[in-house]
């Protein structure tokens, strides 16, 4: 698809942008998003009866199991061309703040520094009960129908559960990150909202709020969204293709970028 060259033009004059990121911008990594539907060993639960805290009470060993399915997913995935491109524009943008919603590490390892994660990091779990952090050891186990579900470790402080090191629905995101990217939403001059459906909020808020606050807005995405007509620009295609493509159109002047 073409990039438009008035989005060019903002991005380049641009001194704050945000880079808001969900679960699409790593689909080319190989990590299912949430809301698609999910196949072979979970295809009888939707990630909205896993990631939460009743779940967890109720079966903690089902819950622990899926997240240490997708934290496998999560070690043998690389980044990909969208998490590159993120990562090369913080040499150009004079300051970038990148907001995800995802537990997954492949912006960090795309190259991208501070990272504002809102729903946590699912290779940093906790004690539910003192929060003590927890340090996984080795690889998760691979899982069949019969192993799938799996004893969460036991806090070696409190003997509590170790819990995934994420933000479950119907809890609070952190305040610092929430703060931060709140604070970064409302004091950009473009915003660029990357593979999410914008339905879980607070997060999913932050694209309107910088379109108030005057910012230009942008989202990226192959699939309608609840933000289709609320922003300046719609981008309908993968992520890993239209970011590198924006990049070199924004920058290329420059120093000839290859990403
Ligand atoms: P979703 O699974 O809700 O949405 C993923 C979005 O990515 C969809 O809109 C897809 O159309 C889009 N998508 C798929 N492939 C893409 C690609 N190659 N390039 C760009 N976009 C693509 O994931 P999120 O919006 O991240 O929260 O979900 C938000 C939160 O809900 C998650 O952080 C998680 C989840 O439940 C918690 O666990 C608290």
């Amino acid at each position: 698809m073409d990039i438009p060259d008035e989005l060019v033009a903002r991005l380049r004059a641009a001194q704050n942008v945000v880079v808001f990121t969900g679960a699409g911008v790593s689909a080319e990594s190989g990590i299912p998003t949430f809301r698609e539907r999910q196949t072979g060993l979970w295809e009888r639960f939707s990630a909205e009866e896993l990631a939460t805290p009743s779940a967890f009470e109720r079966d903690p060993a089902l819950v622990w199991g899926w997240y240490e399915w997708r934290r496998a997913k999560v070690l043998s995935a690389q980044p990909n061309p969208a998490h590159l491109a993120i990562a090369a524009m913080e040499k150009h943008v004079p300051h970038l703040t990148l907001v995800t919603q995802n537990v997954d590490d492949l912006h960090e390892r795309a190259g991208s520094h501070d990272v504002v994660h809102l729903h946590g990091s699912i290779v940093r779990p906790h004690c539910q009960r003192c929060r003590q952090p927890f340090t996984a050891q080795g690889s998760p186990p691979s899982l069949t129908a019969d192993t799938q579900k799996i004893q969460p470790p036991t806090c070696t402080h409190c003997g509590g559960h170790i819990r995934p090191g994420v933000v479950w629905f119907g809890e609070s995101l952190p305040t610092l990150e929430w703060e931060a990217a709140n604070a970064a939403a409302r004091n950009c001059d473009v915003f660029l909202c990357v593979g999410t459906s914008a339905v879980v909020y607070p997060a999913a808020g932050l694209t309107l709020i910088a379109h108030r606050a005057g910012a230009t807005t942008a989202q990226i995405n192959p699939n309608p969204t609840e933000l289709d007509g609320d922003v300046s620009f719609d981008l309908k295609g993968a992520a890993g293709v239209i970011l590198p493509a924006l990049v070199q159109k924004t920058w290329a002047h420059e120093c000839g970028v290859a990403i």
